[in-house]
C-alpha cells in the first residue's frame, strides 16, 4: 500500500538528533531553533520568523498580532483543517465561513467582495459588520493543499476594508506567489512542520512576520510572558508555545533537501494529473509555484473510484469536511452561493504522495481504470 503521507527521513536526520542528545539541547533553548528561524528567513525572505511547536500555536499567536479580541469575527475558509477555526476561538472570536472557488479550491474573492460590499461598514478605519455592529478584525486566507490562494488580491480587497490578513500557508513551505513566498505576502504567514507536511519536525510551527516589533511581542507571549532575569517575572499572560531544539534540528535536517521534495511531489502530482485526466482538478492560479505538497481531485462517484484506489494499493482520503459541519462551528454566519467545499467533501479524492514510496518513479496504476 502506497501510505497518504508518510514522513521521508533523507540522510541528515539521525545525525542532527543525536547530535542534540550529544550536547543536551533538547529543550527551546538551543543552537537548532535559531538556526532553522534564520534559514526560514533567508528562504522566505520573511523580515521575522518565530519558531513555535505548532502551525496552531502559531495561528493563535498570529491573531493576537492583529489585535482579535473576543467578539470580534474573522473571516476564514469553510474548507479548511479545523485548526484554523481553532485559533480563532482561542481569541474569543467567532469565524465567519467563505465558500472557496470551483476553479482553485480557496477563499472565493469575488463571493467575498459581494459580501463586503452588501454587509460591512467602515468606521474609522475598520471594518464592521452592518447586522451585528461587531468588528471584522481579520481574515485567514488558508493555501489549502500547498497551492497558492491569490494572496495578492486578498491583501489587497482587506487593507481597503480595514481588516488584517494573516496566511495559512500550513502546508505551503516552498510554495510562491509572484516570486513572493506564501506566508509572506499578508501581515503574518504560518507554516506547519507537522508529521504529513513536505518537510517535519515531529511537530512544530513558523510564524512569518512582516514586523519586527509583532515579532518581539509575540515571540515574548510565547515564552510565557516571561520578563528576563532569574526572578520569575512575567507581565501578561503567556503561553507555553516555544519550539524545542529537536524538532529545529529534524527539520533543518530535512530542510536541506526541500527542493528535492518539490520536484518529487511535482512529478507525483504530474504523473496522477495524467492518469486522472477525466477528474476535475483545481486550478494552479497564474504566476504560481505550488510545492505540490498534497494532491486531489473530485470524482463525482467517490466511492467507487475509493474502493479501486485501495484494490490497487493507494491509500486514498476524504478531504476536509467543511467548517460548517463539524459540531464547533455549525451555527457560524457563512458567505456561500452553493457550498463548494460540500462538494469537495463529498466527492473530492485525496491521492498518496508519501516521497519515500515515489523514489523510483511513477507506478503502474492500470490495475484502477
Ligand atoms: C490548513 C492548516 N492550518 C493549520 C494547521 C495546523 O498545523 P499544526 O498541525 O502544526 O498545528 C494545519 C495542519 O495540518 C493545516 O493543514
Amino acid at each position: 500500500m502506497i501510505p497518504h503521507s508518510e514522513p521521508y527521513f533523507s540522510g541528515n536526520e539521525f545525525a542532527a538528533l543525536s547530535h542534540c542528545i550529544d550536547t543536551g539541547w533538547v529543550s527551546s533553548a538551543g543552537p537548532a531553533v535559531v538556526e532553522l528561524s534564520k534559514a526560514i528567513k533567508e528562504l522566505t525572505q520573511s523580515p521575522g520568523v518565530l519558531a513555535l511547536n505548532s502551525g496552531t500555536s502559531a495561528l493563535h499567536l498570529a491573531l493576537i498580532g492583529c489585535g482579535v479580541q473576543a467578539g470580534d469575527y474573522v473571516v476564514i475558509p469553510d474548507f479548511t483543517f479545523i485548526a484554523t477555526a481553532n485559533a480563532v476561538k482561542y481569541c474569543g472570536a467567532e469565524p465567519i465561513l467563505l465558500d472557496v472557488h470551483p476553479q482553485t479550491w480557496q477563499s472565493d474573492i469575488g463571493l467575498w467582495i459581494e459580501w463586503l460590499n452588501e454587509n460591512g461598514v467602515k468606521k474609522e478605519g475598520k471594518c464592521f459588520h452592518k447586522k451585528t455592529g461587531r468588528c471584522i478584525r481579520a481574515s485567514i486566507l488558508v493555501h489549502a493543499l500547498g497551492n497558492p490562494a491569490d494572496a495578492f488580491k486578498w491583501a489587497a480587497v482587506c487593507k481597503e476594508w480595514g481588516i488584517e490578513t494573516v496566511e495559512d500557508a500550513a502546508g505551503a513551505l516552498g510554495s510562491m506567489l509572484q516570486n513572493k513566498a506564501c506566508g509572506t505576502i499578508g501581515r503574518f504567514g504560518v507554516i506547519s512542520l507537522n508529521g504529513n507536511k513536505i518537510i517535519t519536525g515531529g511537530s512544530g510551527g513558523l510564524l512569518l512576520c512582516r514586523d519586527l516589533n509583532d515579532l518581539s511581542y509575540l515571540h515574548h507571549l510565547s515564552t510565557q510572558a516571561r520578563l528576563e532575569g532569574d526572578l520569575y517575572e512575567h507581565d501578561a499572560v503567556g503561553y507555553n508555545y516555544r519550539m524545542n531544539n529537536l524538532t529545529a534540528a529534524l527539520a533543518l535536517a530535512q530542510l536541506e533537501t526541500l527542493n528535492y521534495r518539490i520536484e518529487i511531489k511535482k512529478k507525483i502530482y504530474q504523473g496522477y494529473r495524467s492518469y486522472f485526466s477525466q477528474g476535475i482538478w483545481p486550478e494552479i492560479i497564474p504566476s504560481a509555484q505550488p510545492n505540490y505538497w498534497m494532491v486531489a481531485f473530485i470524482n463525482p462517484d467517490q466511492e467507487e473510484l475509493f474502493q479501486k484506489c485501495k484494490s490497487a494499493g493507494l491509500e486514498v482520503r476524504t478531504l476536509w469536511k467543511p467548517l460548517h459541519l463539524q459540531v464547533p462551528y455549525q451555527n457560524c454566519e457563512r458567505i456561500n452561493k452553493i457550498s463548494f467545499a460540500e462538494r469537495i467533501w463529498k466527492q473530492g479524492i485525496s491521492l498518496p504522495t508519501s516521497i519515500g514510496s515515489f523514489m523510483d518513479g511513477f507506478p503502474s496504476l492500470s490495475a484502477i481504470i
